[in-house]
């Protein structure tokens, strides 16, 4: 058995599985039941000022006969009194010592609301604390939450105000809702952060309803923009872990969230330098007990690799991730078709043929007819492999190189040099 402990900048954890600060964190009594279902921390529903939510706040986005593979909600931070939270997180600290505990603040922009809301926080007991720097709605018109953390300056001034007076571990909570992840991210290091969270909900309508011209939600036929979350947003948050995780300004532990349905997103994450990870849709979608087979598949997965703790796995992907022009440009695959597993379906080539570079040959020997790949043609897109039902029926394989490694970073440096050696050349000639 594995160790799944993690310690992110000093926050620990029995495993890396936290549950986001969203609905499933919302009182003592569910952090409890997901304590007692085995979550290693809970980041408490946003607490700030009181506020008011409305009525209708969620919506999913069905696709492809799987439901909810997107989220969409107009929900604000918490909306129960402070007191009661700060009363309910000391109950729940104490029940559950062993597990994280982790204050999530969004309030206004200054250096007194922010120092009366840490001390207050960590006078109960919290282990650490989480700037809600992400809420894309309704908290960013006041603001706060995204309104704030689309500027870096704001974002580093605040976190320089609460590590001020805060003795626990400070995570940043940035708002996916930028052009540069690693601008905040890098805003909030020189703040003093000692860990970074990404990534919050993605500015988003669900929908439109086309009988009544509603939008999805709506609140008494009217509707606002809001979060996404759930699996289709694992992608975009994977990227920015990465982008954050390779970015040497930024060097503080990152806790991942954003899709994370089971232990092989947490494992990409991870690998991608994550120390640890939040969920929140899945455990909506599924309850609690989704946590059991995260524990049990990762351990497991970590088990087959031969490692002994989570900390092994932490951040091998990420020297692998680069910029574009880092990659070589004399690497190639192509398709092959198994014939033996192919069930003649023609999806891949009406792929190739239509989108791709019309290069899977549809032939016919005595046995029938069957498609071909004309490999020198292939470009090795995928496509074909994307798009084929039947696992093992396509395999794309990396060809031996023709030629030495050449990237297009390397290539333009090389013309460079030689422009340059033309130029004084030249110059040379004239003088
Ligand atoms: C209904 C709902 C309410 C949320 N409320 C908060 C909140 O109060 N504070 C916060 O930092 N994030 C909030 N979030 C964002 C989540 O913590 C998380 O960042 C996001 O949902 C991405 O994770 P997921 O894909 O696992 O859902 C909320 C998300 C949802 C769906
Ligand atoms: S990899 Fe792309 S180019 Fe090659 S056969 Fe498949 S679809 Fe066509
Ligand atoms: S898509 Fe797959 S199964 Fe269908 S014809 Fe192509 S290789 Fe065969």
């Amino acid at each position: 058995m594995a160790d799944l402990s993690i310690n992110l900048a000093g926050i620990r954890s029995p495993n890396p599985f936290w549950l986001a600060s969203a609905p499933p964190t919302n009182t003592g009594y569910q952090v409890q039941r997901a304590f007692e279902a085995g979550w290693g921390g809970a980041v408490w529903k946003t607490l700030g000022e009181p506020i008011i939510n409305t009525s209708s706040r969620f919506a999913a986005v069905h696709f492809g006969g799987q439901r909810v593979a997107g989220f969409n909600n107009i929900e604000l931070i918490s909306d129960r009194p402070l007191e009661v939270n700060l009363r309910e997180i000391a109950e729940t600290k104490k029940r559950f010592p062993d597990r994280a505990v982790v204050a999530s603040l969004m309030v206004e922009p200054t250096r007194e609301k922010w120092h009366e809301i840490v001390k207050m926080v960590e006078a109960v007991g919290v282990d650490g604390l989480e700037l809600n720097f992400g809420c894309p709605h309704g908290m960013a018109e006041r603001g706060m939450g995204a309104a704030s953390g689309q500027q870096p300056d704001l974002v580093e001034l605040q976190t320089m105000w609460v590590k001020e007076v805060a003795t626990t571990p400070v995570i940043v909570k940035l708002t996916p809702n930028i052009t540069d992840i690693t601008a905040t991210a890098r805003a909030a290091v020189r703040g003093g952060a000692n860990a970074i969270s990404l990534i919050n909900t993605i500015n988003s309508l669900a929908g439109v309803d086309l009988d009544s011209w509603n939008t999805v939600p709506h609140v008494g036929g009217k509707g606002a923009h809001g979060g996404y979350c759930g699996p289709a947003v694992k992608p975009i948050a994977l990227n920015m872990v990465a982008e954050c995780a390779r970015n040497p300004e930024v060097g503080v532990p990152i806790s991942g969230i954003g899709g994370i349905s089971d232990w092989r997103d947490t494992a990409e994450f991870l690998l991608m330098g994550a120390t640890g990870v939040q969920v929140c849709t899945a455990a909506m979608h599924h309850g609690f007990r989704i946590v059991e087979d995260m524990i049990d598949g990762l351990n497991d997965y970590l088990d087959e690799k031969g490692l002994s703790s989570i900390a092994e796995l932490v951040g091998q992907t990420v020297p692998r991730y680069s910029d574009w022009g880092n990659l070589d440009l004399n690497y190639k695959v192509v398709a092959r078709i198994n014939r033996d597993i192919c069930i003649n379906c023609n999806k891949c080539h009406i792929a190739c043929e239509d989108t791709s570079h019309q290069c899977i040959d549809m032939l016919t020997d005595p046995s029938g007819s069957y498609l071909e790949v004309v490999e020198e043609d292939c470009v090795g897109c995928n496509l074909c492999s994307i798009v084929c039902p039947v696992d093992g029926a396509i395999d794309m394989v990396e060809l031996v190189p023709e030629q030495e490694p050449v990237t297009w970073n390397e290539r333009q440096s090389a013309i460079a040099m030689l422009q340059s050696v033309r130029d004084q050349s030249t110059k040379e000639a004239i003088s």
